[in-house]
């Protein structure tokens, strides 16, 4: 099994990838997006939203890291995707599944979905103009309106030569609104050979293993329940691994993770915004964490990095607290 973490716009950036893959079980990264409109774009986007291009294209923990573009014209992300590849992408993924309305509108994300034979030509022509090594991923959803273009959609996408395809299993329409269709995942295994990636509403350990039997996909590919619970992915390797559980990390193991990033993003963004990261990433945790909810009262209003270090400090275990005191 590999477990994949998800691209996930404005919210998993270099230093969130950084720490999460730091906690260990994550085999592969995506980047946010590089918007492909109508021109190649020089190299400095790129290593702004992949940082890791500067070091082999890995996290410092050595997960590759693949960059991701989102675009509808087919020339014009092949030549793009080539840049990346020669910028040292260790792989591309395509994006077919962003619901967001400015994207949709300007032609790129799940609007393709509508069309799967652009589909499949914006893939050949990436799969064509990337060095045949690195491999060419694309991740979409079940449809835009609904469901009845999927197969074809996966048809095509196996026939211009990707190397993997993750499915997200809800449709554009559906959003984010669960339950996620896993059912579907399952018949376009059938009907394709290429290798499929399921993802959609895995919170938890059991979500995980239930949606292996409902697939019959080997990997998976996890966002918002890693960003309310870091070590997920660990804890399905775990129980992959040898059936075993191993300690979950509770508040007390989230706390120093949160002092850590805080002081990741202090050292990226500019100070009077370097708390938004952190505050974003609490209003995901109040979701399995209720410790998350009060810590984000405490620090919602705050802009001074030492202001917010010093309530994240107070909220450190004992002897950390000793620590930071030094
Ligand atoms: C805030 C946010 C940003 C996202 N950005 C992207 C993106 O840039 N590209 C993409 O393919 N999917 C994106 N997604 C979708 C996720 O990668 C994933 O498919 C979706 O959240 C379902 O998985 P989950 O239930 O494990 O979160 C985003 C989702 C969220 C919530």
């Amino acid at each position: 099994m590999r477990l994949m973490l998800a691209p996930m716009e404005g919210v998993i950036d270099h230093t969130m990838r950084e720490l999460l893959t730091s906690l260990g079980g994550v085999d592969r990264c995506v980047t946010e997006f590089v918007r492909v409109t109508e021109r190649l774009l020089p190299a400095r986007v790129f290593h702004r939203l992949c940082p890791e291009l500067e070091r082999g294209g890995t996290t410092p923990s050595g997960v590759p890291v693949y960059v991701q573009l989102l675009g509808g014209r087919a020339a014009v992300m092949a030549e793009n995707a080539a840049r990346a590849a020669e910028l040292g992408a260790p792989g591309i993924d395509l994006n077919f599944g962003c619901p967001a309305k400015t994207v949709n509108r300007s032609d790129g994300g799940a609007i393709l979905l509508r069309e799967p034979q652009r589909v499949h030509e914006i893939t050949a022509a990436v799969r064509a103009a990337v060095p045949a090594h690195i491999p060419v991923t694309v991740k979409t959803r079940l449809g835009f309106e609904d469901k009845t273009l999927f197969l074809e959609i996966a048809d095509g996408i196996a026939a211009a030569g990707a190397s993997e395809l993750t499915v997200h299993a809800r449709t554009k329409r559906e959003g984010y609104r669960p339950p996620a269709h896993w059912e579907f995942i399952a018949e376009a295994r059938q009907r394709v050979s290429l290798p499929i990636i399921a993802n959609g509403e895995i919170w938890g350990v059991d979500d995980a293993l239930r949606c292996r039997a409902v697939t019959g996909c080997d990997d998976l590919m996890l966002g918002r329940g890693v960003i309310c619970r870091p070590d997920l992915p660990r804890l399905i390797a775990a129980a992959d691994d040898c059936g075993d559980t191993v300690e979950p990390l509770g508040w007390q193991g989230i706390t120093p993770l949160l002092l850590r990033f805080f002081e990741m993003t202090l050292r990226e963004y500019d100070a009077h915004c370097a708390g938004n990261p952190l505050k974003q990433w609490l209003v995901y945790m109040r979701g399995y964490f209720p410790q998350a909810g009060p810590l984000f009262e405490q620090v919602k209003r705050l802009r001074a990095p030492d202001d917010i270090r010093a309530v994240l400090q107070r909220h450190q275990p004992v002897g950390r607290q000793a620590r930071c005191a030094a």
